[in-house]
């Protein structure tokens, strides 16, 4: 792997589902595990950037060395990306943040009632989608594109969409895969046109090939 000489690159990367109330007890959320996103920040890291991990809920250890910031709702990640990004010359948005939330969040338990509940729900922030829109020029922003059908066209449209410089292309519908699994196969597709095919391998392996390629970049830019 390559390390970041001189000058230590910072990296921001969020990782993991986020969870949207619906009272109490209850909530929304998905089956994001994170490892894919603390698999990034461990490659990071031993490129020896300078790594802040926004986080949602999961089951993973802390890695040791980086800078975790621990959040349950796409609200307070968004919060906390947008705090953050500004020092960054690398983001990383792994997360699955949820797109909706509920309007309202009931105080204490929603008691059953007879016939059905009807969930009123909201659109969160998009937070990639936000920061691609005053995108720096001195920033390399990445994205994940989960699909579970035509996944290079998706991920070519959210490349575009969202004013991303890469996007990696992720089919979560193949268990082998997706979301739960230690392994993963992706396809990454630059702005500049240009993809390339990650085989099946470990995320942690898989992690290593991304952060080494976009340090390639971000090295010759900062030159
Ligand atoms: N993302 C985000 N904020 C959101 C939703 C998504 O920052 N509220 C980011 C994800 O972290 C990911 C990228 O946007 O890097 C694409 O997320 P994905 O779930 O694949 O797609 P969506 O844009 O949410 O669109 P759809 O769910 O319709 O596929």
């Amino acid at each position: 792997m390559k390390n970041c000489d001189n000058k230590k690159i910072r990296i921001l990367i969020t990782a993991g589902p986020t969870r949207e109330k619906i009272d109490d007890v209850r909530f929304i959320t998905n089956r994001s595990s994170g490892k894919m996103g603390y698999a990034l920040a461990e490659a990071a890291l031993k490129s020896r950037m300078d790594v802040t991990l926004i986080s949602g809920p999961v089951c993973l250890n802390p890695v040791n060395g980086v800078k975790t910031i621990k959040v349950e709702s796409a609200s307070e990640m968004a919060a906390a990306v947008f705090q953050n990004a500004p020092e960054c010359e690398i983001i990383i948005s792994a997360a699955a943040v949820a797109d909706y939330m509920p309007e309202t969040v009931t105080e204490g338990k929603i008691k059953k009632r007879e016939g059905g509940l009807v969930l009123k729900l909201k659109r969160t922030t998009d937070i990639l989608e936000t920061l691609g829109a005053s995108k720096r020029k001195d920033l390399f922003l990445v994205g994940f594109a989960a699909e579970t059908e035509k996944l290079l066209e998706n991920a070519e449209g959210k490349l575009k969409k969202k004013n991303l410089d890469l996007i990696i292309a992720n089919n979560v519908a193949d268990s082998s895969i997706g979301f739960n699994s230690d392994s993963n196969e992706v396809t990454l597709i630059f702005s500049t046109g240009q993809t390339v095919d990650i085989p099946f391998g470990s995320k942690k392996s898989i992690a290593e090939t991304i952060i080494d390629k976009i340090l390639n970049i971000v090295q010759k830019k900062h030159q």
